[in-house]
């Protein structure tokens, strides 16, 4: 028996697939359809990919065409498999010319012509609109914005706005093909969605006038400072019909994601203590050091220890205290500690305080290792008694992050869902319930 084996995505199965697929399968008699995971499309920086595996696999099952479906899940598999399923060809569309002849060695490679005029690619080009976005502060975190968009499909940069005109013309200079726009009335009638990267306390207004336009809103963490006015902006943008997320990068990343659910699957037992840490030694001339524009190390880096504190604990904590090292009005350190009902955590931000910049979660069978920057993490570990258990566990963290939440944002918004799993409306106003507590010093003791 002759057996021969392909891969792809097969994502928006077309003829040009089917085609590939009747070629493949009269190079010999049995014919096995490798089909990317979902994780390693988005590892290899696919993050285009509308359907999700299982839907695929059913589109190649449909088909008629393979008599064995596998998954493509890591970099060298196609070796593996050729030898564990004893495959005589290697088959592949020609577009991938030459790119496989390394298998060569382990069996025979043979490319197929591929059917001109159609790809996934255009099929998502062309079933999608495309959302529109305008960015309302064109600041240092904006700049980052434009790249990582265009590698999300259906999604595209259209203006930007900046309470300072000259700031939102030179950024449309840097970034060809986005109109400046003198107001945010002009923006809006550009745009569908909106982002915003204004200073923390411009956040409350920006959202609720962008909302009140009808626009989804992803803004920058934190997004307010206050409980009730997230309560509140939340139920507008529900009201209004349109979504607002939280942009919360670590929450969107691929690692930390996976991190959650084996945490969450009992693979360390249960957790009884989360130690996370952030710092960040910042010039004490810039906006971070400034009372007036709500500065200080809980407000600029909070967001992002509370995130695996409320996402792993939930956020029903019996006390939270906070002890702040202060400088003119401005924690440059904080230390938090939440009391749970069978747990303690703790969450450590400084501006003017180094800290290990690690995340450590405790369970009664074995504990998570993240080490510094644990927030834009690429790596992790399971730790256990018998350190034979213990596993390591690497992913990619593509460009400055931002890809993923971005991703998460439009796929919330063609889905039409208004909380996101990854970070749930209700942790976001947790979050903004602790920096009204801050706010307000309740429970606070200066150190
Ligand atoms: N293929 C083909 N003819 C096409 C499109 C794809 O023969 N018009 C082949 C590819 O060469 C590959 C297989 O189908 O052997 C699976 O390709 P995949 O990458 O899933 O499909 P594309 O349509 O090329 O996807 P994309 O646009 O996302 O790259």
């Amino acid at each position: 028996m002759k057996k021969v084996i392909t891969y792809g995505t097969y994502d928006l199965l077309h003829q040009g697939h089917i085609n590939l697929l009747k070629r493949a399968k009269a190079l010999g008699d049995y014919l096995i359809v490798g089909v990317t995971n979902d994780n390693f499309d988005r590892d290899r920086g696919k993050l285009n990919v509308r359907n999700n595996v299982l839907e695929r696999v059913e589109a190649v099952k449909a088909t008629g065409l393979a008599d064995q479906i596998i998954i493509e899940d890591y970099i060298g598999q196609k070796i593996d498999d050729i030898q564990k399923y004893d495959v005589d060809i290697f088959a592949i569309g020609s577009d991938w010319e030459g790119k496989f002849d390394y298998l060569n060695e382990f069996c025979q490679v043979v490319y197929l012509p591929r059917t001109e005029g159609i790809s996934s690619t255009m099929l998502r080009d062309s079933s999608q609109e495309t959302l529109k976005v305008g960015i309302v502060g064109c600041g240092r975190v904006a700049q980052r914005f434009p790249s990582e968009a265009s590698v999300v499909s259906g999604i595209k940069v259209q203006a930007a706005y900046d309470t300072d005109i000259a700031a939102s013309d030179s950024f449309a200079q840097k970034f060809t093909d986005i109109t400046p726009c003198a107001s945010l009335d002009e923006l809006y009638g550009l745009v569908d969605a909106v982002y915003i990267a204004t200073p923390h306390l411009a956040h409350y207004g920006n959202i609720k006038s962008a909302l009140q336009a009808k626009k989804h809103v992803l803004c920058e963490t934190p997004m307010v400072l206050n409980g009730e006015e997230a309560k509140e902006l939340y139920k507008l943008a529900e009201s209004q019909g349109v979504i607002l997320m939280e942009a919360n990068k670590t929450a969107h990343c691929p690692a930390f994601n996976h991190l959650v659910v084996l945490i969450k699957s009992g693979l360390i037992g249960e957790v009884v203590d989360i130690e996370a840490s952030l710092s960040q030694l910042l010039d004490k001339k810039g906006r971070e050091f400034d009372a007036a524009q709500a500065g200080g190390a809980m407000f600029e880096q909070g967001s992002y220890p509370l995130l695996p504190i409320l996402k792993l604990m939930g956020i029903q904590y019996e006390s939270l205290e906070l002890f702040s090292r202060l400088e003119n009005d401005v924690d440059i350190y904080t230390k938090g500690v939440l009391r749970y009902p069978k747990a303690v955590c703790s969450f450590k931000v400084g501006l003017g305080v180094k800290t290990e910049g690690d995340l450590v979660i405790s369970g009664t069978k074995g504990y998570a290792y993240v080490p510094a920057p644990w927030w834009k993490t690429d790596y992790f570990e399971l730790r256990y008694e018998d350190q034979n258990n213990n596993k390591k566990f690497f992913y990619k963290w593509d460009g400055f992050g931002l890809r993923y939440e971005v991703q998460e944002f439009v796929r919330c918004i063609f889905n039409h869902r208004f909380s996101s799993a990854r970070l749930r409306r209700r942790e976001s106003i947790q979050m903004a319930f602790i920096m009204q507590q801050f706010n307000e010093k309740v429970n606070f003791h200066e150190i």
